[in-house]
């Protein structure tokens, strides 16, 4: 027999209370059950929207805060991205070193490219035109000298890619893709093809540019330098073979073969940098600490051969350029550039007491008679661009604002300039008088200065030029 609870009532009314309450007990337990229920499943699917925006990458939906790794430095993936900041047109980035982490994926193969014709041999590579088998586009190749790296890949070939990569303006050259050929040294760079390069066009035009074109190219090649500069790359070979210029007036920098990344100090560098006539003094005095200084003297350099369509500066060797340079800039003084002594190769430089009279100015004026045609502001720039102190040299930035560029004649539009006969459009290119880009990878050697002011040691070697004596006043 079932027994009963003392509490229990036969009462209809009382059972019917307590059937009630059963039941209002077992419903807030479901809802209870189901509140759980529908928690978990909320949870879950944050889990899963989480998982799926790390493998989506940082272009993904907003979702929570992640750890993202960047895995495209392109300037047009990365908008979103917080570091870039619009400077006028082009994008500024914040100055942290950035490295390249593009998509992995094969390299084509350099059959996809049909060789029209070659264009140039330097001293890193042979260029020649091409035209993309797929869509008919008329490219330039440049397959990278590998020859010095028994053991892999050389750091310098991969360093003239990365900066190549990295370095996205108007004004440098577009480096499209790189391809391989059979062997593992067989690379190739896949370049946008510009009809010219300064020194072959300027060694077949019969005047020089014009003031309005000089501006125009000036800027350009500044523009871009600005650019490389901001970067945290030094291009370390600028010249004039190295600019190229297309039909519709644009120039673009190329030849990334010297080019680095650099910080802040300056690390330790080799001082076997530039081609002979575009190397700063401090350069050929041995610095092996140098910032973005000595691309401003190059930038000198291609100014002053803009104006007279000659290389300004063409030493024969380390010994006779340094003659060269002070024969135009005179001789640096403690004054002009305080602490060039300190430099290794100035110790055996043998100065003319009267060095001092030569510095009119701060950075002196070079000689008006050497440019008879530039007006006083263009003396101006090209002497601060050609000062013997790298700290006396304008940037980038205070170059393009120079006063030179507002007055009169104006830079004269891209769209306006006079087009030019391609030669590397069509057939072989001389090669140009001038001497190599220091091999890569080398040390520089010891140089004795002792002979730059006319005495014997280390000076000229009995050609014309030698016992060069510096004329004063
Ligand atoms: N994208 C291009 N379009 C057209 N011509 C080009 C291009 N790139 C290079 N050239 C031509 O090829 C020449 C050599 O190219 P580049 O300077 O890149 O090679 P390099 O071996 O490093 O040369 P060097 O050591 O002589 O400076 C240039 O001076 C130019 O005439
Ligand atoms: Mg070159």
């Amino acid at each position: 027999m079932a027994s009963k609870s003392r509490w229990a009532n036969d009462d209809p009314e009382t059972e019917a209370i307590i059937a009630q309450q059963k039941r209002e007990k077992e419903e807030k337990r479901r809802a209870k059950a189901e509140k759980q229920r529908k928690l978990d499943e909320a949870s879950k699917a944050r889990q899963a929207r989480q998982d799926a925006n790390n493998a989506q990458g940082p272009n993904g939906e907003s979702g929570p805060p992640t750890k993202r790794r960047r895995i495209s430095n392109d300037q047009e993936a990365g908008s979103s991205d917080a570091e870039v900041v619009r400077v006028g047109q082009k994008q500024k980035r914040s100055s942290l070193l950035r490295f390249p982490v593009g998509v992995w994926g094969p390299c084509r193969h350099v059959d996809n490219f049909e060789r029209l014709n070659h264009i140039e041999e330097g001293s890193y590579g042979w260029v020649s035109r091409a035209k993309d088998i797929s869509t008919g586009e008329v490219v330039a190749l440049k397959k990278l000298k590998l020859d010095n790296a028994p053991d892999g890949f050389p750091v310098t070939g991969l360093r003239e890619i990365q900066t190549l990569m990295e370095a996205r303006h108007a004004n440098v050259v577009y480096l499209r893709e790189v391809v391989m050929g059979n062997k593992l040294d067989d690379v190739f760079l896949v370049m946008d093809f510009l009809e010219h390069d300064l020194k072959a066009l300027l060694d077949e035009m019969r005047e020089p540019f014009l003031p309005s074109e000089i501006k125009t190219v000036l800027l350009q090649v500044v523009g871009g330098l600005e650019f490389l500069h901001s970067q945290w790359i030094m291009h370390r070979d600028l010249k004039t073979s190295n600019l190229l210029m297309n039909n519709r007036g644009e120039i673009k920098i190329a030849d990334f073969g010297m080019a680095r990344y650099y910080g802040d100090p300056p690390p330790k560098l080799t001082q076997l940098v530039v081609t002979l006539w575009y190397r700063a003094p401090e350069l050929l005095l041995g610095a092996d600490k140098y910032g973005t200084e000595i691309d401003m003297w190059s930038i000198g350099c291609i100014f002053g051969e803009l104006l007279t369509k000659e290389p300004l500066l063409q030493g024969k060797n380390e010994v006779d350029q340094v003659s060269k340079i002070f024969a135009l800039t005179g001789p640096p003084n403690s004054q002009t550039w305080p602490g060039f002594r300190s430099l290794p190769n100035a110790k055996s430089l043998r100065l003319p007491s009267t060095s001092a009279a030569s510095s009119a100015g701060n950075p002196p004026l070079l000689p008006r008679s050497r440019f008879p045609y530039l007006t006083n502001s263009g003396l101006g720039l090209l002497s601060g661009l050609l000062a013997l102190n790298p700290s006396s040299r304008p940037t980038a930035q205070q170059c393009l604002a120079h006063p030179y560029f507002l007055e009169d004649p104006r830079p004269k539009p891209k769209e306006m300039f006079p087009t030019f006969p391609s030669k590397a459009g069509m057939e072989r290119k001389r090669r140009h008088h001038t001497p190599e880009a220091p091999k890569r990878g080398q040390e520089a050697p010891e140089l004795d200065f002792a002979g730059v002011f006319g005495g014997a040691p280390g000076g000229d070697t009995g050609e014309a030029g030698a016992g060069f004596t510096l004329r004063l006043g």
